[in-house]
Protein backbone atom coordinates (compact mmCIF):
# COMPACT_ATOMS: atom_id res chain seq x y z
CA UNK A 1 0.00 0.00 0.00
CA UNK A 2 2.58 2.23 0.55
CA UNK A 3 2.68 3.97 -3.02
CA UNK A 4 -0.94 4.89 -2.64
CA UNK A 5 1.00 7.41 -0.12
CA UNK A 6 3.14 9.04 -2.40
CA UNK A 7 0.99 11.56 -3.77
CA UNK A 8 1.48 11.80 -7.72
CA UNK A 9 3.79 14.95 -8.21
CA UNK A 10 2.22 15.66 -11.45
CA UNK A 11 -1.08 15.14 -12.99
CA UNK A 12 0.57 12.65 -15.47
CA UNK A 13 0.54 10.36 -12.93
CA UNK A 14 -2.45 10.20 -11.94
CA UNK A 15 -3.61 6.98 -14.30
CA UNK A 16 -1.19 5.37 -11.84
CA UNK A 17 -2.46 6.21 -8.86
CA UNK A 18 -5.69 5.63 -9.97
CA UNK A 19 -5.28 1.35 -10.57
CA UNK A 20 -3.64 1.12 -7.42
CA UNK A 21 -7.24 2.75 -6.08
CA UNK A 22 -9.17 -0.19 -7.57
CA UNK A 23 -6.83 -3.21 -7.08
CA UNK A 24 -5.59 -2.71 -3.94
CA UNK A 25 -8.51 -2.54 -1.20
CA UNK A 26 -6.91 -1.69 2.14
CA UNK A 27 -7.38 -0.39 5.91
CA UNK A 28 -10.42 3.08 6.04
CA UNK A 29 -8.68 5.95 6.84
CA UNK A 30 -5.92 6.00 4.90
CA UNK A 31 -7.91 4.99 1.36
CA UNK A 32 -10.23 8.08 2.17
CA UNK A 33 -7.47 9.96 2.66
CA UNK A 34 -5.70 8.81 -0.98
CA UNK A 35 -8.98 9.00 -2.69
CA UNK A 36 -9.44 13.18 -1.47
CA UNK A 37 -6.34 13.68 -2.81
CA UNK A 38 -6.72 11.57 -5.94
CA UNK A 39 -10.28 13.65 -6.65
CA UNK A 40 -8.05 17.01 -5.67
CA UNK A 41 -6.03 16.05 -8.17
CA UNK A 42 -8.42 15.12 -10.82
CA UNK A 43 -9.72 18.55 -10.50
CA UNK A 44 -6.79 20.33 -10.93
CA UNK A 45 -6.54 18.33 -13.93
CA UNK A 46 -9.66 18.71 -15.20
CA UNK A 47 -8.84 22.80 -14.66
CA UNK A 48 -6.02 22.89 -16.75
CA UNK A 49 -7.49 21.16 -20.09
CA UNK A 50 -10.85 23.60 -19.39
CA UNK A 51 -8.58 26.72 -19.42
CA UNK A 52 -6.24 25.27 -22.36
CA UNK A 53 -9.33 24.90 -24.32
CA UNK A 54 -10.63 28.32 -23.19
CA UNK A 55 -7.35 29.98 -23.73
CA UNK A 56 -6.74 28.39 -27.33
CA UNK A 57 -8.25 29.82 -30.00
CA UNK A 58 -10.57 28.90 -33.04
CA UNK A 59 -8.22 26.55 -35.67
CA UNK A 60 -8.05 29.06 -38.28
CA UNK A 61 -6.35 31.69 -36.18
CA UNK A 62 -3.81 29.33 -35.10
CA UNK A 63 -2.70 29.31 -38.13
CA UNK A 64 -2.92 33.24 -38.45
CA UNK A 65 -0.48 33.83 -36.43
CA UNK A 66 1.95 31.84 -38.32
CA UNK A 67 0.86 33.69 -41.81
CA UNK A 68 -0.18 37.44 -42.17
CA UNK A 69 -2.36 36.63 -45.15
CA UNK A 70 -4.33 33.98 -43.09
CA UNK A 71 -5.28 36.96 -40.52
CA UNK A 72 -8.34 37.16 -43.67
CA UNK A 73 -10.18 34.35 -42.73
CA UNK A 74 -11.09 35.67 -39.57
CA UNK A 75 -11.81 39.52 -40.43
CA UNK A 76 -14.11 39.27 -43.39
CA UNK A 77 -17.80 39.19 -42.21
CA UNK A 78 -19.97 37.93 -44.94
CA UNK A 79 -23.82 36.67 -45.11
CA UNK A 80 -27.24 38.32 -44.86
CA UNK A 81 -29.79 38.88 -46.95
CA UNK A 82 -28.17 42.11 -48.21
CA UNK A 83 -25.17 40.69 -49.14
CA UNK A 84 -27.28 37.49 -50.69
CA UNK A 85 -29.09 39.96 -53.09
CA UNK A 86 -25.66 41.49 -54.03
CA UNK A 87 -24.07 38.12 -54.95
CA UNK A 88 -26.95 37.21 -57.37
CA UNK A 89 -27.47 39.91 -58.80
CA UNK A 90 -23.69 40.18 -59.60
CA UNK A 91 -23.75 36.52 -60.82
CA UNK A 92 -26.97 36.69 -63.38
CA UNK A 93 -25.90 36.46 -66.69
CA UNK A 94 -27.61 38.86 -69.48
CA UNK A 95 -28.84 35.97 -71.54
CA UNK A 96 -29.72 32.23 -70.53
CA UNK A 97 -26.86 30.84 -72.26
CA UNK A 98 -24.70 33.12 -70.68
CA UNK A 99 -22.35 31.54 -67.96
CA UNK A 100 -22.35 32.13 -64.05
CA UNK A 101 -18.37 32.78 -63.26
CA UNK A 102 -16.84 32.61 -59.86
CA UNK A 103 -13.93 34.52 -60.36
CA UNK A 104 -10.86 33.99 -57.81
CA UNK A 105 -8.89 37.36 -57.79
CA UNK A 106 -10.99 39.26 -59.23
CA UNK A 107 -9.42 42.50 -57.65
CA UNK A 108 -6.01 41.11 -59.13
CA UNK A 109 -4.33 42.48 -62.08
CA UNK A 110 -5.66 39.88 -65.02
CA UNK A 111 -9.08 39.32 -62.23
CA UNK A 112 -10.34 41.95 -63.10
CA UNK A 113 -9.63 42.42 -66.85
CA UNK A 114 -11.09 38.84 -67.20
CA UNK A 115 -13.85 39.65 -64.52
CA UNK A 116 -14.81 43.02 -66.41
CA UNK A 117 -14.31 41.44 -70.24
CA UNK A 118 -16.70 38.75 -68.92
CA UNK A 119 -19.44 40.59 -68.03
CA UNK A 120 -19.36 42.94 -70.77
CA UNK A 121 -20.02 39.97 -72.97
CA UNK A 122 -23.05 39.39 -70.69
CA UNK A 123 -21.89 36.24 -68.13
CA UNK A 124 -23.05 36.62 -64.97
CA UNK A 125 -19.71 36.99 -62.62
CA UNK A 126 -19.05 37.25 -59.71
CA UNK A 127 -15.30 37.84 -57.82
CA UNK A 128 -14.15 36.82 -54.56
CA UNK A 129 -10.58 38.03 -53.15
CA UNK A 130 -8.67 38.23 -49.78
CA UNK A 131 -7.03 42.05 -50.71
CA UNK A 132 -4.04 40.93 -49.60
CA UNK A 133 -0.81 43.58 -48.92
CA UNK A 134 1.74 41.62 -51.09
CA UNK A 135 1.67 44.96 -53.37
CA UNK A 136 -0.24 48.21 -52.55
CA UNK A 137 -4.24 46.99 -51.63
CA UNK A 138 -4.96 50.52 -52.51
CA UNK A 139 -4.54 49.29 -56.27
CA UNK A 140 -6.91 46.33 -56.08
CA UNK A 141 -9.50 48.77 -54.11
CA UNK A 142 -9.45 50.89 -57.37
CA UNK A 143 -9.85 48.11 -59.43
CA UNK A 144 -12.71 47.01 -57.32
CA UNK A 145 -14.35 50.45 -57.58
CA UNK A 146 -13.59 50.15 -61.62
CA UNK A 147 -15.53 46.12 -61.43
CA UNK A 148 -18.36 48.04 -59.35
CA UNK A 149 -19.31 49.85 -62.08
CA UNK A 150 -19.45 47.73 -64.55
CA UNK A 151 -21.87 45.37 -61.83
CA UNK A 152 -19.11 42.93 -60.99
CA UNK A 153 -19.22 42.72 -56.85
CA UNK A 154 -16.21 41.15 -55.16
CA UNK A 155 -16.64 39.11 -51.85
CA UNK A 156 -14.03 39.93 -49.53
CA UNK A 157 -13.06 36.81 -48.50
CA UNK A 158 -9.72 34.20 -48.75
CA UNK A 159 -10.04 30.87 -50.95
CA UNK A 160 -9.36 28.91 -47.85
CA UNK A 161 -12.72 29.59 -46.25
CA UNK A 162 -14.77 26.67 -46.57
CA UNK A 163 -17.83 27.81 -45.03
CA UNK A 164 -18.01 30.92 -47.45
CA UNK A 165 -16.89 28.98 -50.75
CA UNK A 166 -19.94 26.36 -50.07
CA UNK A 167 -22.05 29.56 -49.02
CA UNK A 168 -21.56 30.96 -52.32
CA UNK A 169 -22.32 27.93 -54.36
CA UNK A 170 -25.53 27.64 -52.23
CA UNK A 171 -26.75 30.89 -53.14
CA UNK A 172 -25.53 31.09 -57.42
CA UNK A 173 -25.00 27.52 -59.04
CA UNK A 174 -21.85 28.43 -60.78
CA UNK A 175 -21.55 27.03 -64.10
CA UNK A 176 -17.65 27.76 -64.54
CA UNK A 177 -14.88 29.01 -61.71
CA UNK A 178 -12.25 31.04 -63.21
CA UNK A 179 -9.24 30.39 -60.69
CA UNK A 180 -6.79 33.37 -60.79
CA UNK A 181 -6.08 33.62 -56.83
CA UNK A 182 -2.85 32.72 -55.95
CA UNK A 183 0.53 34.01 -54.33
CA UNK A 184 2.14 35.56 -57.52
CA UNK A 185 6.16 36.85 -57.71
CA UNK A 186 8.92 34.65 -57.93
CA UNK A 187 11.46 36.49 -55.71
CA UNK A 188 8.94 36.52 -52.74
CA UNK A 189 8.95 33.78 -52.19
CA UNK A 190 12.49 33.40 -50.64
CA UNK A 191 11.01 36.32 -47.94
CA UNK A 192 7.14 34.54 -47.50
CA UNK A 193 7.45 31.11 -48.24
CA UNK A 194 4.16 30.24 -46.51
CA UNK A 195 2.21 32.33 -48.34
CA UNK A 196 2.53 30.37 -51.03
CA UNK A 197 1.71 27.18 -49.61
CA UNK A 198 -1.63 28.98 -47.96
CA UNK A 199 -2.82 30.70 -51.53
CA UNK A 200 -1.54 27.89 -54.38
CA UNK A 201 -1.67 24.67 -52.43
CA UNK A 202 -4.00 24.75 -49.38
CA UNK A 203 -6.08 27.28 -51.21
CA UNK A 204 -6.71 25.85 -54.39
CA UNK A 205 -7.37 22.25 -52.48
CA UNK A 206 -9.78 24.09 -50.80
CA UNK A 207 -11.58 25.10 -53.91
CA UNK A 208 -11.34 22.18 -55.68
CA UNK A 209 -12.70 20.13 -52.54
CA UNK A 210 -15.95 22.24 -52.36
CA UNK A 211 -16.00 22.36 -56.61
CA UNK A 212 -15.80 18.59 -56.17
CA UNK A 213 -19.14 18.02 -53.55
CA UNK A 214 -21.67 20.60 -54.92
CA UNK A 215 -24.24 19.65 -57.50
CA UNK A 216 -23.92 20.88 -60.71
CA UNK A 217 -20.22 20.55 -60.35
CA UNK A 218 -18.70 23.82 -62.36
CA UNK A 219 -15.82 23.51 -64.55
CA UNK A 220 -12.68 24.84 -63.68
CA UNK A 221 -10.23 27.05 -65.58
CA UNK A 222 -7.10 28.39 -63.29
CA UNK A 223 -4.26 29.86 -64.05
CA UNK A 224 -0.56 28.04 -63.77
CA UNK A 225 2.40 29.61 -65.07
CA UNK A 226 5.24 29.28 -67.66
CA UNK A 227 7.60 29.34 -64.48
CA UNK A 228 6.78 25.59 -64.46
CA UNK A 229 8.95 25.20 -67.19
CA UNK A 230 11.99 25.92 -64.84
CA UNK A 231 15.77 24.93 -66.10
CA UNK A 232 14.15 23.52 -68.98
CA UNK A 233 16.07 25.22 -72.25
CA UNK A 234 14.71 23.40 -75.13
CA UNK A 235 12.82 26.30 -76.49
CA UNK A 236 10.12 27.29 -77.56
CA UNK A 237 8.41 25.60 -74.27
CA UNK A 238 5.80 23.42 -75.13
CA UNK A 239 2.95 22.01 -73.19
CA UNK A 240 4.86 18.46 -73.49
CA UNK A 241 8.12 19.32 -72.43
CA UNK A 242 9.57 18.32 -68.89
CA UNK A 243 8.57 20.59 -65.89
CA UNK A 244 10.29 18.60 -63.20
CA UNK A 245 13.13 21.01 -62.41
CA UNK A 246 10.99 24.39 -61.19
CA UNK A 247 13.36 27.01 -60.22
CA UNK A 248 11.64 28.73 -57.38
CA UNK A 249 8.85 27.46 -54.58
CA UNK A 250 6.38 29.55 -56.46
CA UNK A 251 7.12 27.61 -59.67
CA UNK A 252 6.76 24.07 -57.48
CA UNK A 253 3.92 25.45 -56.34
CA UNK A 254 2.35 25.91 -59.78
CA UNK A 255 4.01 22.75 -60.79
CA UNK A 256 2.00 21.06 -57.50
CA UNK A 257 -1.50 22.44 -58.75
CA UNK A 258 -0.90 20.93 -62.29
CA UNK A 259 -0.34 17.59 -60.11
CA UNK A 260 -3.36 18.40 -57.88
CA UNK A 261 -5.64 19.04 -60.34
CA UNK A 262 -4.86 15.63 -62.28
CA UNK A 263 -6.20 13.98 -59.00
CA UNK A 264 -9.42 15.70 -58.89
CA UNK A 265 -10.10 15.48 -62.67
CA UNK A 266 -9.05 11.47 -62.34
CA UNK A 267 -10.97 10.74 -58.95
CA UNK A 268 -13.95 13.49 -58.96
CA UNK A 269 -14.41 13.93 -62.87
CA UNK A 270 -13.84 17.72 -62.62
CA UNK A 271 -13.19 19.32 -66.03
CA UNK A 272 -9.88 20.83 -65.22
CA UNK A 273 -7.93 23.38 -67.86
CA UNK A 274 -4.60 25.29 -66.45
CA UNK A 275 -3.29 27.85 -68.38
CA UNK A 276 0.36 28.31 -67.70
CA UNK A 277 0.56 32.25 -68.22
CA UNK A 278 3.90 33.89 -69.82
CA UNK A 279 4.93 37.36 -68.29
CA UNK A 280 1.78 38.87 -68.56
CA UNK A 281 1.58 43.12 -68.93
CA UNK A 282 -0.57 45.96 -69.45
CA UNK A 283 -3.01 48.90 -68.14
CA UNK A 284 -3.89 47.57 -63.93
CA UNK A 285 -0.67 45.85 -64.13
CA UNK A 286 0.94 44.29 -61.25
CA UNK A 287 3.23 47.02 -59.45
CA UNK A 288 5.79 44.18 -58.11
CA UNK A 289 6.94 43.09 -62.30
CA UNK A 290 10.00 44.94 -64.06
CA UNK A 291 8.40 46.55 -66.50
CA UNK A 292 6.04 48.56 -63.96
CA UNK A 293 9.10 49.48 -61.60
CA UNK A 294 11.47 49.78 -64.20
CA UNK A 295 8.79 52.77 -65.39
CA UNK A 296 8.10 54.13 -61.91
CA UNK A 297 12.46 54.08 -61.30
CA UNK A 298 12.76 55.78 -64.54
CA UNK A 299 10.58 58.34 -64.31
CA UNK A 300 12.11 58.93 -60.56
CA UNK A 301 15.38 59.47 -61.92
CA UNK A 302 16.60 55.83 -59.89
CA UNK A 303 18.77 53.70 -61.24
CA UNK A 304 17.83 50.07 -62.60
CA UNK A 305 18.91 47.11 -62.30
CA UNK A 306 19.24 44.81 -65.40
CA UNK A 307 19.95 41.34 -65.76
CA UNK A 308 21.86 39.32 -67.75
CA UNK A 309 22.81 35.96 -67.81
CA UNK A 310 26.54 34.08 -67.68
CA UNK A 311 29.06 35.34 -70.39
CA UNK A 312 26.70 38.47 -70.80
CA UNK A 313 24.17 35.94 -72.33
CA UNK A 314 20.54 37.81 -72.93
CA UNK A 315 17.74 37.30 -70.30
CA UNK A 316 14.62 37.19 -72.62
CA UNK A 317 10.49 37.54 -71.51
CA UNK A 318 7.54 36.12 -73.67
CA UNK A 319 6.14 39.37 -72.72
CA UNK A 320 2.30 38.66 -73.38
CA UNK A 321 -0.21 42.07 -73.32
CA UNK A 322 -3.18 41.42 -70.99
CA UNK A 323 -5.89 41.65 -73.59
CA UNK A 324 -4.51 38.07 -75.68
CA UNK A 325 -4.61 36.51 -72.05
CA UNK A 326 -8.18 37.59 -71.55
CA UNK A 327 -8.86 36.17 -74.77
CA UNK A 328 -7.00 33.35 -74.04
CA UNK A 329 -9.33 32.53 -70.69
CA UNK A 330 -12.34 33.24 -72.54
CA UNK A 331 -11.43 30.42 -75.03
CA UNK A 332 -10.47 28.26 -72.48
CA UNK A 333 -13.82 28.76 -70.80
CA UNK A 334 -15.67 28.47 -74.01
CA UNK A 335 -14.54 25.45 -74.94
CA UNK A 336 -14.12 23.82 -70.95
CA UNK A 337 -16.40 20.54 -71.10
CA UNK A 338 -19.02 20.12 -67.75
CA UNK A 339 -17.36 18.23 -65.12
CA UNK A 340 -18.90 14.86 -65.03
CA UNK A 341 -19.05 14.18 -61.02
CA UNK A 342 -22.14 14.42 -59.01
CA UNK A 343 -22.99 13.79 -55.07
CA UNK A 344 -18.92 13.85 -54.87
CA UNK A 345 -18.22 10.46 -57.02
CA UNK A 346 -17.00 10.88 -60.72
CA UNK A 347 -19.62 9.23 -63.17
CA UNK A 348 -17.38 8.96 -66.26
CA UNK A 349 -13.99 10.75 -67.81
CA UNK A 350 -13.69 14.41 -67.72
CA UNK A 351 -11.68 16.86 -69.28
CA UNK A 352 -8.16 17.73 -68.58
CA UNK A 353 -5.94 20.37 -70.36
CA UNK A 354 -2.89 22.42 -70.02
CA UNK A 355 -2.41 25.27 -72.43
CA UNK A 356 1.05 27.64 -72.60
CA UNK A 357 -0.79 31.30 -73.41
CA UNK A 358 2.18 33.40 -74.24
CA UNK A 359 3.06 35.75 -77.29
CA UNK A 360 5.60 33.71 -78.93
CA UNK A 361 8.03 36.43 -79.31
CA UNK A 362 10.39 36.75 -76.80
CA UNK A 363 11.87 40.53 -76.27
CA UNK A 364 15.29 40.87 -74.27
CA UNK A 365 14.88 42.90 -71.01
CA UNK A 366 17.48 45.65 -72.08
CA UNK A 367 14.82 45.92 -75.27
CA UNK A 368 12.22 46.71 -73.18
CA UNK A 369 14.35 49.05 -70.94
CA UNK A 370 14.71 50.89 -74.51
CA UNK A 371 10.99 50.79 -75.35
CA UNK A 372 10.56 52.54 -72.10
CA UNK A 373 12.42 55.23 -72.59
CA UNK A 374 11.16 56.08 -75.80
CA UNK A 375 7.48 56.24 -74.34
CA UNK A 376 8.80 58.39 -71.20
CA UNK A 377 11.34 60.48 -72.51
CA UNK A 378 13.37 59.57 -70.16
CA UNK A 379 16.72 58.39 -70.36
CA UNK A 380 17.07 55.27 -68.08
CA UNK A 381 20.34 55.03 -65.51
CA UNK A 382 21.10 51.02 -66.56
CA UNK A 383 23.17 48.89 -64.10
CA UNK A 384 23.96 45.91 -65.43
CA UNK A 385 24.05 43.29 -63.43
CA UNK A 386 24.21 39.12 -62.90
CA UNK A 387 21.65 37.42 -63.14
CA UNK A 388 20.82 36.35 -59.42
CA UNK A 389 19.65 32.54 -58.82
CA UNK A 390 16.93 32.78 -56.87
CA UNK A 391 13.79 31.71 -58.92
CA UNK A 392 14.37 34.00 -62.32
CA UNK A 393 14.72 31.89 -65.10
CA UNK A 394 17.18 33.62 -68.27
CA UNK A 395 14.55 32.60 -71.28
CA UNK A 396 11.07 31.74 -71.65
CA UNK A 397 9.52 31.70 -75.24
CA UNK A 398 5.85 30.19 -75.60
CA UNK A 399 4.74 27.29 -78.52
CA UNK A 400 1.19 28.38 -78.69
CA UNK A 401 0.05 25.57 -81.36
CA UNK A 402 -1.93 24.11 -79.21
CA UNK A 403 -3.72 26.54 -77.87
CA UNK A 404 -3.92 28.37 -80.90
CA UNK A 405 -6.02 25.09 -82.13
CA UNK A 406 -7.87 24.65 -79.25
CA UNK A 407 -9.20 27.63 -78.19
CA UNK A 408 -8.53 30.40 -80.66
CA UNK A 409 -5.57 31.84 -79.11
CA UNK A 410 -4.10 34.43 -81.47
CA UNK A 411 -2.49 37.22 -79.85
CA UNK A 412 -2.23 40.15 -81.70
CA UNK A 413 -0.34 42.94 -79.65
CA UNK A 414 3.59 43.20 -79.65
CA UNK A 415 5.48 44.65 -76.82
CA UNK A 416 5.63 48.26 -78.43
CA UNK A 417 2.03 49.02 -78.52
CA UNK A 418 1.09 47.06 -75.43
CA UNK A 419 3.51 49.48 -73.47
CA UNK A 420 2.12 52.32 -74.95
CA UNK A 421 -1.18 51.29 -73.22
CA UNK A 422 0.25 50.79 -70.01
CA UNK A 423 2.13 53.79 -69.78
CA UNK A 424 -0.59 55.88 -70.79
CA UNK A 425 -2.16 53.93 -68.09
CA UNK A 426 0.18 54.89 -65.48
CA UNK A 427 0.54 58.32 -66.35
CA UNK A 428 -2.88 58.95 -65.64
CA UNK A 429 -3.56 56.67 -62.86
CA UNK A 430 -0.08 58.16 -60.96
CA UNK A 431 -0.50 61.84 -62.21
CA UNK A 432 1.20 64.23 -60.19
CA UNK A 433 2.34 61.57 -57.69
CA UNK A 434 -1.15 61.17 -56.41
CA UNK A 435 -3.37 58.64 -57.87
CA UNK A 436 -6.39 59.63 -59.80
CA UNK A 437 -8.85 56.61 -59.71
CA UNK A 438 -10.17 57.23 -62.81
N1 LIG B 1 0.87 38.30 -64.25
C1 LIG B 1 1.68 37.36 -64.73
O1 LIG B 1 2.64 37.65 -65.44
C2 LIG B 1 1.44 35.91 -64.41
C3 LIG B 1 2.27 34.95 -65.01
C4 LIG B 1 2.05 33.62 -64.74
C5 LIG B 1 1.02 33.23 -63.91
N2 LIG B 1 0.23 34.17 -63.32
C6 LIG B 1 -0.86 33.72 -62.44
O2 LIG B 1 -2.05 34.36 -62.84
C7 LIG B 1 -2.91 34.59 -61.72
C8 LIG B 1 -3.27 36.05 -61.63
O3 LIG B 1 -2.08 36.81 -61.50
P1 LIG B 1 -2.06 38.38 -61.37
O4 LIG B 1 -0.88 38.86 -62.11
O5 LIG B 1 -3.39 38.92 -61.67
O6 LIG B 1 -1.71 38.51 -59.80
P2 LIG B 1 -2.40 39.43 -58.69
O7 LIG B 1 -1.56 39.28 -57.48
O8 LIG B 1 -2.61 40.79 -59.22
O9 LIG B 1 -3.81 38.75 -58.47
C9 LIG B 1 -4.05 37.72 -57.55
C10 LIG B 1 -5.19 38.15 -56.64
O10 LIG B 1 -5.52 37.07 -55.80
C11 LIG B 1 -5.76 37.55 -54.49
N3 LIG B 1 -5.47 36.45 -53.56
C12 LIG B 1 -4.24 35.91 -53.29
N4 LIG B 1 -4.36 34.93 -52.40
C13 LIG B 1 -5.69 34.83 -52.10
C14 LIG B 1 -6.44 33.99 -51.24
N5 LIG B 1 -5.83 33.06 -50.49
N6 LIG B 1 -7.79 34.15 -51.17
C15 LIG B 1 -8.39 35.10 -51.92
N7 LIG B 1 -7.73 35.92 -52.75
C16 LIG B 1 -6.39 35.79 -52.84
C17 LIG B 1 -4.85 38.73 -54.34
O11 LIG B 1 -5.33 39.65 -53.38
C18 LIG B 1 -4.82 39.32 -55.74
O12 LIG B 1 -5.76 40.36 -55.87
C19 LIG B 1 -2.12 34.06 -60.52
O13 LIG B 1 -2.50 32.74 -60.29
C20 LIG B 1 -0.69 34.09 -61.00
O14 LIG B 1 0.11 33.17 -60.31
C21 LIG B 1 0.41 35.51 -63.56
C1 LIG C 1 4.68 23.03 -80.65
O1 LIG C 1 3.76 22.20 -79.99
C2 LIG C 1 3.15 21.22 -80.81
C3 LIG C 1 2.17 20.46 -79.96
O2 LIG C 1 1.10 21.28 -79.59
C4 LIG C 1 4.17 20.30 -81.43
O3 LIG C 1 3.55 19.39 -82.29
C5 LIG C 1 5.22 21.12 -82.19
O4 LIG C 1 6.24 20.28 -82.62
C6 LIG C 1 5.80 22.20 -81.27
N1 LIG C 1 6.68 23.04 -82.05
C7 LIG C 1 7.94 23.30 -81.69
C8 LIG C 1 8.71 24.20 -82.61
O5 LIG C 1 8.45 22.87 -80.68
Amino acid sequence: MSHIDSAPSTPGKVKMEKSSYFFTRGGGARWHYSLAKLTVWSFAFLALILIFFLRSPAPSTITSAADPSRRSLRNYNWGGSAWEKRVRASARARSSNGLTVLVTGAAGFVGTHVSSALKRRGDGVLGIDNFNDYYDPSLKRARQALLERTGVFIVEGDINDEALLRKLFEVVPFTHVMHLAAQAGVRYAMENPGSYVHSNIAGFVNLLEVCKSVNPQPAIVWASSSSVYGLNTKVPFSEKDRTDQPASLYAATKKAGEEIAHTYNHIYGLSLTGLRFFTVYGPWGRPDMAYFFFTKDILKGKQIAIFEAANHGTVARDFTYIDDIVKGCLGALDTAEKSTGSGGKKRGPAQLRVFNLGNTSPVPVSELVSILERLLKVKAKRNIMKLPRNGDVQYTHANISYAQRELGYKPTTDLQSGLKKFVRWYLNYYSDGKKAVE
